[in-house]
């Protein structure tokens, strides 16, 4: 059987690397990277274990058409906080769409997120920008499954936590006692692996991605236990405080926590199983990757 043609944008990042991985792993797919820089060893890294490479890039039209040439589906996530500007991500993420239509992509499998601005009251730049592409891409009646990331484990790898002067480690998430869902990024390629083979089942669906919903002070727990004697602490900023910090996007970030916090994110831990049975929870997830931790802990 000839193999379906998956196009992967941001395959040398988190989200797409994930998706990416978990295709190639299926005899079924045959993965075309889209990178704007083929040679990085990101890139280079993708190809050895058997993608397609080709250079694209959200602001080229003409580089997206080329990239989707005979595509049976596609992934597609932009990155607000690589320009941290709104009309740009809309711009980028509407000429993705405009590509995939012009090139009759069957299914589109989309990283979205909600309209902070038009449920809440107020802005959230990064969250309200996908969500006008997504408005925009089912207006041109692309076929497409929503899926929503929530935080990646993964965050305390790459950020890891702040050290404080007492030796202990704080949890940057200003959440205010309340629980967030959180979840491996790797995990979910696997998840939006399962869309891809079961178009007809998902298609026209939104999926909000878990694998678990957890407050700060049971991340801490969690993290305290595996890597003992190190000790974890949530933040005790408000989300107030934490929009005062002046460094780039610190604002709306602060807005994604009060959407946390008071928005109940539609993300479901059972969907996400039922996706990808091997859905690991936050406990699993720190026993899995105690090196990394530990190595990233060594460097504070
Ligand atoms: N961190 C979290 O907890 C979290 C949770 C939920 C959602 N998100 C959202 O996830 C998004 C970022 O995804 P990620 O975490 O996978 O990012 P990432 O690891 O930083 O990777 C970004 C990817 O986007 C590609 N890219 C960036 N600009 C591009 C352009 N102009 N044209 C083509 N490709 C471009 C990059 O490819 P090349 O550099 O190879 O070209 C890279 O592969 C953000 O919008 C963020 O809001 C993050």
């Amino acid at each position: 059987m000839a193999r379906s043609v998956v196009v992967v944008f941001g395959a040398t990042g988190l989200q797409g690397g994930g998706v990416a991985n978990a295709l190639l792993h299926d005899s079924g797919f045959k993965v075309r990277a889209v990178t704007r820089n083929a040679s990085s060893a990101k890139a280079k890294a993708l190809q050895e274990r058997g993608a397609e490479l080709v250079e694209g890039n959200y602001d080229d039209p003409g580089s997206l058409e080329r990239a989707l040439q005979g595509a049976h589906g596609m992934f597609v996530v932009t990155n607000y906080m690589e320009h941290q500007e709104f009309d740009r991500d809309v711009k980028q993420g509407k000429a993705v769409a405009d590509a995939a239509k012009a090139a009759g992509v069957q299914h589109v499998v989309f990283s979205s997120l909600e309209n902070v601005q038009k449920t809440m009251g107020f802005p959230c730049l990064f969250y309200d920008s996908k969500a006008e592409i997504e408005e925009y891409m089912k207006s041109i009646g692309l076929p497409v499954t929503i899926v929503k990331y929530p935080a990646y484990y993964e965050n305390y790898i790459n950020f890891g936590p702040r050290k404080l002067e007492d030796g202990t480690y704080e949890l940057g998430y200003a959440l205010e006692g309340a629980a967030m869902h959180a979840v491996s990024v790797a995990d979910m390629g696997f998840a939006v692996r399962t869309i891809f083979k079961n178009r007809a089942e998902w298609l026209d669906r939104t999926v909000g991605f878990s694998g678990d919903k957890l407050t700060i002070q049971q991340h801490a727990d969690i993290l305290s236990k595996h890597l003992a004697p190190k000790v974890f602490k949530p933040t005790k900023m408000t989300t107030e405080e934490y929009s005062k910090l002046g460094f780039p996007g610190a604002e709306q970030i602060a807005n994604m926590f009060k959407f946390y916090r008071l928005g109940n994110p539609d993300r479901s831990v059972e969907l996400t199983r039922q996706l990808y049975p091997g859905t690991r929870s936050l406990d699993q997830w720190v026993a899995d990757n105690k090196e990394a931790l530990l190595n990233v802990l060594e460097k504070k």
